[in-house]
């Protein structure tokens, strides 16, 4: 994985830069670590408050932190009105493009107006601060409205993939008790209607808190509406009135809940906050894409992830910036899709994933060198580990060894991005997120907790930062057990990574029962919790194996019921089954049927030695006689140093 290799910034891109210099990197680093209140109170002194905070960070209830106490601010306020008396009132916002070439442009004002529309709307079905909402959408600038909107009157939002079930849709409605869903009749995916509403009404069944469906019309799919309940977004927002003062909201008031896969088999719900939020996405905006005002910025996550809610729509637009967002595939209509794009929008920074990057590498260069990529200056990386092959491929062909890059590390959880380069300082080296950003303590622990001067450990996060997850919707053991207690007084991000001489870290990949499918993330729990729940399924063991283009894929080791015989059909249907109950990219790529699963004496599943089987010996054919590679024999072994492994979490 490591390479000697080292990149400089070069030197046209650091002369313009925010951060210039590495040295200018380390004197922010160290003004950081000696007076944190101070330097963070310089950063969120860039934001409108309503009120001043009287406390910067209070960390006396730890871990449950509280940032800026007793400021009042709004993201949306933020996001639009703080822009309105500058020159960007009529710049660009959000320019978006539809899988089907349509094109639409968002000023400032406009979107303001667009937002304080909705926010009315939503008052008018009563909803207050305090509500929960779900949004359920499609990758259009409506997604971004019925955000921002929602965050103007302090509801907080949950948005859910579109890919996702109506399955998964309905846990995330029960946990949030949320009273409102937010969706459109389809969306657009490789030329194909992908229905959400249908997926909606089903979920509904069981949703007894949900009394408003709201229904963007984005292609005029037939839909069926619910009288009483559903109401189409346009009829709500006509003649309505274009003002809606923002809220002033509790620095703490929750912003967001976003669900993600932990160890077991129920997703939790991620809990953001306002003021600390917004402070530190805003200066990672700055620090890690050099954001300008000239910039088009385009981040392609989906903003049912935590990259499309810090990094498509609140980071850029608290910026001020053009963000560019696209509804569709990559591979639509062919594999140029994105360089196209790039070309036609002249988009200048581009942030995307190392899956999409080992995707387009295998269609060959001829797509990229079609096109003019020359208005590119900064390519960023984020969701899995980077290997340097790609990277290299990444900085040659499309950043025509012009553009520096960032390889993001961060998490749900961190709100923000922690470890990067900062693209005019740090020397980058390929597969490397480098230096933890400043105000970030990020170390290599071993197993007692001790710092590794180099070499290889647990990734940990020593002091607190704005943009932390609060707690788990609901759930503050969940929070207090999963993150904070394997390592006391630290964050332990549940990572493995590994420092070097120049204190870089290089992200190795998770070490709990979490799966990285293309930067996604996902729980074996959850996958085998779905194939237990077929009628044909006795026991069902799930495990990432390393994947060329995924990063990581889904292996199953299912345990059929006495009577039940495996064959071809049944993989194919399992395989759809998962995909039906949990979403598209949860489908597995392999399915072995197995006599019995292998477990520790305390009857554990050995997931780990289940990896090491689709790691190192391969698994094409027939196993069902997997007991023959000496399973029994290597249990009682393993099966300590398994229960070691993962003691935190009984
Ligand atoms: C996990 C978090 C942050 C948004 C996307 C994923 C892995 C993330 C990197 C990177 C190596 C990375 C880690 C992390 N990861 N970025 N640059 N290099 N690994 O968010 O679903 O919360 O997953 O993704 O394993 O813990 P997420």
């Amino acid at each position: 994985m490591e390479s000697k290799e080292k990149f400089a910034p070069p030197a046209e891109f650091a002369a313009q830069a925010h951060v210039p210099s590495f040295a200018d990197y380390e004197r922010l680093y160290a003004a950081a670590l000696a007076d944190p209140d101070k330097f963070w109170a310089e950063r969120a002194g860039d934001l409108h408050w309503f009120q001043r905070w009287t406390q910067v960070c209070d960390w006396s209830n730890a871990p449950f932190a509280k940032w800026f106490v007793g400021g009042k601010t709004n993201l949306s306020y933020n996001c639009l009105d703080r822009h309105l008396p500058t020159a960007r009132r009529n710049k660009a916002a959000i320019v978006w493009e539809g899988e089907n070439y349509e094109q639409r442009t968002l000023t400032y004002q406009e979107l303001y107006r667009k937002v304080c529309k909705f926010a009315n709307a939503l008052k008018g079905l009563g909803l207050k601060s305090g509500d929960r909402a779900i949004i359920y959408m499609p990758m259009v600038p409506e997604a971004a409205v019925a955000m921002l909107a929602c965050a103007r009157l302090g509801v907080t939002h949950s948005v859910v993939f579109g890919g996702f079930s109506a399955e998964a849709l309905k846990t995330r409605i029960q946990d949030l008790e949320a009273c409102l869903v937010i969706t459109a009749d389809a969306g657009l995916r490789r030329g194909k209607e992908v229905l959400l509403k249908p997926a909606v009404d089903e979920s509904l069944a069981d949703c007894p808190t949900v009394k408003n469906v709201i229904v963007y019309k984005r292609l005029g799919t037939l839909t069926q509406m619910k009288s009483g309940r559903d109401h189409w977004w346009d009829d709500l927002t006509t003649g309505i009135s274009e003002e809606c003062p923002a809220e002033p909201l509790d620095s703490e008031h929750p912003l967001y809940v976003l669900y993600t896969s932990g160890t077991t088999g129920k997703p939790k719900g991620v809990v953001h906050t306002t003021g600390g939020y917004l402070t530190y996405v805003l200066a990672t905006m700055k620090w890690v894409f050099d954001l300008k005002e000239e910039d088009t910025y385009w981040c392609t996550a989906d903003i049912g992830w935590v990259t499309g809610h810090s990094y498509v729509v609140y980071g850029p637009l608290a910026a001020g910036a053009t963000t560019f967002m696209y509804e569709g595939a990559p591979d639509w209509p062919k594999w140029d899709r994105f360089w196209r794009l790039i070309e036609k929008y002249r988009i200048s920074v581009f942030y995307t994933s190392p899956t999409a990057i080992r995707a387009f590498i295998r269609q060959g260069d001829d797509f990229p060198n079609g096109h003019d990529l020359s208005s590119l200056r900064l390519l960023g990386s984020v969701g899995e580990p980077i290997n340097p092959t790609a990277w290299k491929w990444y900085h040659t062909t499309i950043g025509k060894e012009r553009c520096p890059i960032v390889d993001t590390w961060w998490q749900t959880e961190t709100g923000g991005i922690l470890i990067s380069p900062l693209p005019g300082a740090t020397p980058t080296k390929p597969g490397s997120a480098t230096r933890p950003l400043p105000g970030i303590v990020a170390e290599v622990v071993d197993d007692k907790g001790e710092p590794v001067k180099i070499g290889k450990g647990f990734l940990v996060l020593s002091r607190p930062w704005p943009s932390m997850l609060r707690t788990i919707y609901g759930n503050p053991e969940r929070f207090k057990a999963g993150y904070w207690s394997r390592f006391p007084g630290k964050y332990f991000t549940g990572d493995a990574a590994t420092i070097d001489e120049d204190g870089y870290i290089w992200c190795l990949g998770r070490v709990d029962d979490v799966i990285n499918v293309a930067g996604h993330r996902l729980s074996t729990m959850e996958v085998e919790s779905s194939l237990v729940r077929h009628k044909s399924v006795a026991e069902a063991a799930v495990v990432g194996a390393p994947h060329e283009m995924k990063g990581e894929a889904i292996y199953c080791f299912v345990a059929l019921k006495t009577g039940v015989n495996g064959s071809d059909a049944l993989v194919d249907e399992l395989r759809d089954w998962v995909a039906h109950e949990i979403g598209a990219l949860a489908k597995p790529e392999k399915i072995n049927f197995v006599a019995a699963l292998p477990k520790t004496r305390s009857g554990k599943i050995m997931r780990r030695l289940l990896r090491e089987i689709v790691t190192t010996k391969s698994v094409a054919g027939d196993t069902s006689t997997l007991e023959d590679y000496g399973v029994i024999l290597k249990l009682s072994q393993e099966g300590k140093e398994e229960e070691e492994i993962l003691g935190e979490k009984k």
